[in-house]
């Protein structure tokens, strides 16, 4: 099959009405240097140097390997070697933390002292999140993220540069992890070393379908060397999904080893310098949980987090984790059987999964303006994964297969886990990785580049949706602070500007006793939220716009620069100043330090200052929802409606899913 495909490209092709033989081929070939062979055995024989090893294996393929001890391990606390990371990562934030309060400029207050005094009992720990949107919420996300680069000195003049190197955690999903993915992949590589073309990725011009418009003989290649990657791990003997492509295609504009990424799999991330050096706050990938058939809200569904470590869900419903480099292998009740295999786990593919939302465009190539061949190609490639479920990643066998610690059956007996985009709940902004109370955050940082309204602007959905997640069994433990409605966000103009959750830690009370948890108030992380909001640009572009300019692209970076620093601190000179008094807030409470009258006025500026009779959860009352939560009805995979409430939560889901698609579709018809 593939060697028909490739020799429909060597004796003739048609794009539009125009005919082309083997000699337009060559015509558009870049490097004349190397000639195309003419037979189709040595043409694939050619292309597949790109991609295999001496021995001629593919280096997406997974391979035996021996055996972890242990393969499952209950999520009770966290991993031991992620909490080696963020003691030795403590040790660079403390200085970091403290040139970025001197900056800060906050008077009466002395960061060296309050650091140093401080430090035996409590790491002030910063957490990062940024949140999905496809390409939008990426190049927004990666302006906002070179906002808080101390690595660059816009933003150590106008911006609140030092913020990264000073932050213990960083969380992404879908287009947001696209983001964090290619930073940390790189090496904790700087987005300004990406524009300034140190490395070579991030060219979005042209679609990722058919990525060299101009050069037909590069785009027959691409779509080899993708289908030659998924038939080696198919050949290896695993079950391959659209999100292989999809990571696949992802990779090439990640990813400039040589192989685009082939072999460089997410838990490598821990050999690169940057991470041995605990020069990157720790990465945190977010998904969920989804088996084809089910439909998920934030109240029924098991988030999953990937770290370089480790991938599983805190939720009561798996309740474990399974060492990330070890995925592919097989284990019965937590143990391995003596069948395991490395090299599953390639970030694209981590990548994809994230954001397998994005599965769809793959399978609407017909609706493309593009060759015929790149049809015949992806229809291929098409044929040799499963497509049963468009937008699912297919882990098998299943590392939680009978395991022991969760309440899902679903999870925990079938042969393999599906995974889904993290923001398929509507939990667009990636928290849930980082309100996990053994993390010890005091601080998060939320970068929401959501589309909810019509016009592709964030409306407060996402922290609606996790703030509401608290009440109900999955959500139960991880205390939130309170956000108002998304009404609410909309009328008080708080989309327009950062806005501060959770100020006081004294107002938050009733979450710790609903919750019963053995939390103080103080563990409860302050959040600093950032919506996506025109500065300089219209940075509401679609969620499925594949392909961006350069100008437009760097216009988005721009915006979002712009969006993390008030416009370069124009908008507020003392935005600095102010997110220093947030940083510090939560370690002032812990030893009862008041705040500075100077910090009182930027709380008075930035907080919220509702509480719980304010919420979103308005229409359900604190008291309501705990008994609900208690009851039958809402307990996990019920399907029974019991309230208005979940009616209408239900419908804002398939709303948004029918937004997506008429986005996509829109998208295809332009
Ligand atoms: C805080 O970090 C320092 C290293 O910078 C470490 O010595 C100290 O034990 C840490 N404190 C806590 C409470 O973990
Ligand atoms: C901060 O980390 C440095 C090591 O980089 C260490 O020498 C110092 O004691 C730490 N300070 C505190 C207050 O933990
Ligand atoms: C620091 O703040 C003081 C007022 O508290 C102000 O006079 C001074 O100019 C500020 N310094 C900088 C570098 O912004
Ligand atoms: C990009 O900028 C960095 C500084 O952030 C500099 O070290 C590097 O040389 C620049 N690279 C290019 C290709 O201009
Ligand atoms: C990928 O494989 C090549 C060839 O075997 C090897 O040189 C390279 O180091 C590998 N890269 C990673 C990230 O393992
Ligand atoms: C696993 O889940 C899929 C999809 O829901 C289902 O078709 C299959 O039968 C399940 N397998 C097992 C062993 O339960
Ligand atoms: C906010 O977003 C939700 C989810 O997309 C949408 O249903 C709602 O209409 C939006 N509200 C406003 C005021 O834009
Ligand atoms: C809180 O938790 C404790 C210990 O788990 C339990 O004994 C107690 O009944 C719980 N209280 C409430 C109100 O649920
Ligand atoms: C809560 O904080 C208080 C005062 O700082 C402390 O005495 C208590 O042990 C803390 N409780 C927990 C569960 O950490
Ligand atoms: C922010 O600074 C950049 C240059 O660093 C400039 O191009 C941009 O116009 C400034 N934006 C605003 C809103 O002042
Ligand atoms: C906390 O509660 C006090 C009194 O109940 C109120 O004045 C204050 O505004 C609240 N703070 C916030 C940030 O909501
Ligand atoms: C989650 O809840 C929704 C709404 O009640 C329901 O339609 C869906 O089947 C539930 N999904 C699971 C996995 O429990």
């Amino acid at each position: 099959m593939l060697l028909r495909s490739i020799a429909i490209a060597v004796t003739g092709f048609t794009i539009g009405a125009r005919a082309f033989d083997i000699t337009d081929l060559y015509f558009w070939q870049p490097d004349s240097s190397t000639a195309l062979p003419t037979d189709s055995a040595s043409l694939s024989a050619f292309l597949a140097t790109y991609s295999v090893t001496a021995t001629g294996v593919n280096l997406y393929a997974p391979y035996h390997t021996t055996c972890p001890e242990s393969g499952v391990r209950e999520a009770v606390e966290i991993n031991d070697d992620e909490k080696e990371y963020v003691a030795s990562r403590h040790e660079k934030t403390n200085e970091s933390l403290k040139s970025f309060l001197e900056r800060a400029n906050m008077s009466n207050f002395d960061p060296k002292s309050f650091i140093d005094d401080n430090s035996k009992d409590h790491n002030i720990s910063i957490g990062i999140a940024f949140s999905g949107g496809g390409y939008r919420a990426m190049l927004n996300g990666a302006g906002q993220m070179l906002g808080l680069d101390g690595r660059y000195e816009e933003a150590n003049d106008k911006g609140l540069g030092g913020l990264l190197q000073s932050s213990t955690y960083l969380a992404g999903l879908s287009g947001g992890n696209w983001l964090v993915g290619s930073v940390v992949l790189n090496n904790f590589i700087s987005i300004n070393d990406i524009l300034n073309g140190t490395i070579d990725i991030w060219d979005l011009t042209d679609s990722i379908f058919y990525p060299t418009t101009v050069n037909l003989y590069k785009a027959v290649k691409y779509y080899y060397l993708i289908t030659s990657a998924i038939d080696a791990k198919k050949d290896a003997g695993f079950d391959t999904s659209i999100t292989d492509i999809w990571g696949r295609a992802l990779s090439y504009q990640f990813f400039d080893d040589g192989s685009s990424g082939l072999n460089l799999t997410w838990s490598k991330i821990t050999g690169l310098s940057s991470f041995m050096d605990f020069e990157m706050p720790f990465p945190i990938v977010v998904a969920d949980g989804r088996t084809p058939g089910e439909f998920i809200i934030n109240q029924n569904s098991t988030v999953f987090e990937i770290s370089p470590y480790e991938l599983g869900s805190w939720d009561p419903s798996l309740k474990a984790f399974t060492p990330t480099k070890y995925l592919g292998s097989s284990y019965n009740n937590g143990s391995p059987n003596g069948s395991c295999y490395a090299n599953f786990d390639n970030g694209g593919f981590i990548m994809g999964t994230s954001s397998s939302l994005f599965n769809q465009i793959i399978l609407q190539i017909n609706g493309y303006d593009v060759p015929s061949i790149i049809k015949s190609l992806v229809e291929k490639l098409l044929s040799i994964v499963s497509t049963a479920e468009d937008d699912i990643a297919a882990y098998e066998p299943n590392p939680f297969l009978h395991s022991e610690f969760g309440a899902s059956e679903r999870i925990v007996t079938n042969d393999t886990l599906y995974l889904v985009d993290g923001g398929e709940d509507g939990q667009n902004v990636p928290l849930y990785p980082l309100i996990q109370t053994s993390r010890k955050l005091d601080i998060i940082f939320a970068f929401d580049n959501s589309a909810d309204t019509s016009e592709n602007w964030a409306n407060g959905t996402s922290l609606v949706k996790t703030y509401q997640r608290q009440y109900y069994p999955q959500g139960k433990g991880t205390p939130f602070p309170y956000v108002p409605s998304v009404d609410e966000f909309w009328n008080q103009g708080l989309n327009e500007r950062p806005v501060f959750f959770g100020c006081d830690a004294k107002n938050l009370t009733t979450l710790v006793e609903y919750h019963n948890s053995t939390v103080n108030e103080t563990d409860i992380p302050l959040l600093v939220w950032f919506s996506n909001h025109r500065i300089s640009q219209n940075s509401n572009t679609s969620t499925f716009k594949m392909s961006y300019e350069n100008d437009e692209r760097d216009a988005l970076i721009q915006n979002g620069f712009e969006v993390a620093s008030r416009a370069n601190l124009t908008e507020d000179s003392e935005w600095l100043t102010c997110v220093g008094c947030a940083i510090i807030r939560r370690q002032q409470e812990r030893t009862g330090e008041a705040q500075t009258e100077e910090c009182q006025k930027c709380f008075a500026k930035y907080c919220w200052q509702g509480d719980a009779k304010d919420a979103a959860a308005s229409s359900v009352t604190l008291a309501a929802v705990t008994s609900a939560a208690s009851s039958s009805a809402l307990r996990l995979g019920s399907s029974s409606s019991s309230s208005s409430k979940k009616n209408s939560a239900d419908f804002i889901s398939s709303k948004s899913l029918l937004f997506y698609l008429v986005n996509a579709v829109l998208l295809l018809v332009i």
